[in-house]
């Protein structure tokens, strides 16, 4: 297991990012990416998964798997009571602060460890936001997935949302890798891709990374978060992600995220 498998999955560096928050127009955020390029992404995944869950049948389960402070579970919840939702994280942290937006929504969603959590299955669609790539390990990564396929009902789906980049980039507690290395790993686990779509980011290259890096080393000796909770730096990343859709010339914005869509079919031999 690698160095950033070990700060990740001992949980200790998720403890402490849970328990480090700061707040933004009215909610309170925890994240290190630049926040206004934050709260946009979360709002655009949410438009895009309302086909998939609208297709659900009355009573259909959904699982939030690594899902922090619970935010996709608990807005599913609110949008769509009449599906039966839970959320998992490996965090006690993460964990405490999404029972509490639910608590704080009226939401009715179960939050637990990802054993516990899983118990509850199968599941009709399991949604895995920005976790997989804090599974440096390949060999961790690709037990987690198959023991996700092996909770899922006969065509159940899989909502993948990930950091990737074309050439593999690594930090302390992460690994972003290419979209096609994600794509193999699921045909080789027997998912079947039905959707696969790239979400541009301002912040990942170009002119936009290098103003908000700029700032960040400057202002907030380095460290994203301080400088997330900045009311300055928030006003910069709310400036750039307007500006962002001018164009590719201007920010060069590059497709850091990409999101897969996959189905378990019916009756299909697994490989573990
Ligand atoms: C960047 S956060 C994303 C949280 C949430 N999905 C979201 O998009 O807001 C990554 C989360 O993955 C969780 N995580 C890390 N390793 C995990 C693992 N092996 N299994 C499940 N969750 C994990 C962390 O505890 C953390 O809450």
């Amino acid at each position: 297991m690698s160095e950033g498998d070990e700060r990740t999955e001992d949980g200790s560096y998720w403890e402490g990012r849970g328990l480090r928050t700061f707040s933004y127009r009215g909610d309170r955020y925890y994240t290190v990416t630049p926040i206004a390029q934050y709260v946009r992404r979360r709002r655009w995944l949410l438009r895009r998964l309302e086909r998939l869950l609208e297709a659900l049948p009355t009573g259909g389960s959904v699982l939030d798997f690594g899902c922090g402070d619970g935010f996709y579970a608990v807005e599913i919840e609110r949008r769509f009571p009449r599906l039966r939702i839970y959320g998992c994280d490996p965090s006690r942290a993460m964990i405490e602060a999404a029972a509490a937006r639910a608590h704080r929504h009226r939401a009715r969603v179960a939050f637990a460890d990802c054993d516990e959590a899983m118990r509850h299955g199968p599941f009709d669609l399991v949604l895995i936001v920005a976790v997989l790539a804090h599974i440096t390990d390949d060999a961790r990564l690709r037990a987690v997935l198959a023991q996700i396929r092996d909770r899922l009902v006969p065509g159940g789906r899989v909502v993948v949302f990930e950091m990737t980049a074309q050439r593999e980039l690594r930090g302390d507690a992460w690994r972003r890798r290419s979209p096609e290395s994600y794509a193999r790993l699921f045909a080789d686990l027997g998912l079947e891709l039905s959707a696969t779509e790239s979400l541009a980011a301002p912040f990942h290259d170009g002119v936009g990374a290098r103003i908000c890096r700029a700032v960040v080393r400057l202002g907030y000796s380095g460290d994203p978060l301080r400088a997330n909770a900045s009311v300055v730096y928030q006003r910069l990343t709310e400036l750039l992600v307007a500006v962002a859709p001018i164009g590719d010339r201007l920010l060069r914005t590059c497709r850091a995220y990409t999101l897969y869509e996959l189905r378990h079919p019916a009756h299909a031999p697994h490989k573990s």
